[in-house]
C-alpha cells in the first residue's frame, strides 16, 4: 500500500477533572492521537491510552513520535512513571515492548506495561 504523509503538526488539549489531569495529544492533523492521564491518588504514575495512528499513515514513525510526546507530557506532568495496557501477544504489546514498555502484570487478556521516564529516554 502506498505510504502517506501528513505535516508535522501537535495539538495539546490540557483538561482538569475530578480525579485528576489528563492531555489529550493530537500530531499530524488527526492523523495521530493519544491521551495521558494522572489521578490524583497516584500523581507519580501517568496512565497512556488511546494511541491510534490512522492505518493510512502507519509505518511514517507517527506512532513512536506520538509515544514519546506522551512520555514527555507525562513527565511535565509532573509523573515519574508511564504504564500503558495492551492486548497480550499482539503486535502493539511487541511494539512497545520494543520502545523500552516492560511488563508489571497481566491477566488472560491484557498486558500492563510500563517503566520509569528516565529509562525511557
Ligand atoms: C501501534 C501503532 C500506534 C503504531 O503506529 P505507527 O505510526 O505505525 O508506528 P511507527 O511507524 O512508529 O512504527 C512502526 C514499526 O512497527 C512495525 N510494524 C508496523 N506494523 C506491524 C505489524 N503488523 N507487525 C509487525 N511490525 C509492524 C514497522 O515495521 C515499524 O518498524 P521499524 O521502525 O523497524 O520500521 C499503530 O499501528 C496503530 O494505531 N494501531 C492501531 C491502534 C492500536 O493498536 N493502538 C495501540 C493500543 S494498545
Amino acid at each position: 500500500m502506498e505510504k502517506m504523509t501528513m505535516k508535522s503538526d501537535i495539538i495539546f488539549h490540557r483538561n482538569t477533572w475530578n480525579w485528576g489531569r489528563s492531555t489529550i495529544i493530537i500530531a499530524h492533523s488527526g492523523c495521530a492521537v493519544v491521551t495521558v492521564s494522572i489521578e490524583d491518588e497516584t500523581p507519580r504514575v501517568a496512565w497512556i491510552s488511546g494511541l491510534s495512528v490512522h492505518r493510512l499513515f502507519r509505518n511514517n514513525g507517527y506512532g513512536t513520535e506520538l509515544l514519546k510526546a506522551a512520555i514527555a507530557e507525562a513527565e511535565r506532568m509532573g509523573a515519574s512513571e508511564v504504564e500503558l495496557a495492551a492486548e497480550l501477544n499482539t503486535f502493539p504489546e511487541r511494539w512497545y515492548r520494543r520502545l523500552g514498555l516492560e511488563e508489571r502484570r497481566s491477566d488472560e487478556k491484557l498486558v500492563i506495561l510500563g517503566n520509569e521516564i528516565m529509562k525511557l529516554k
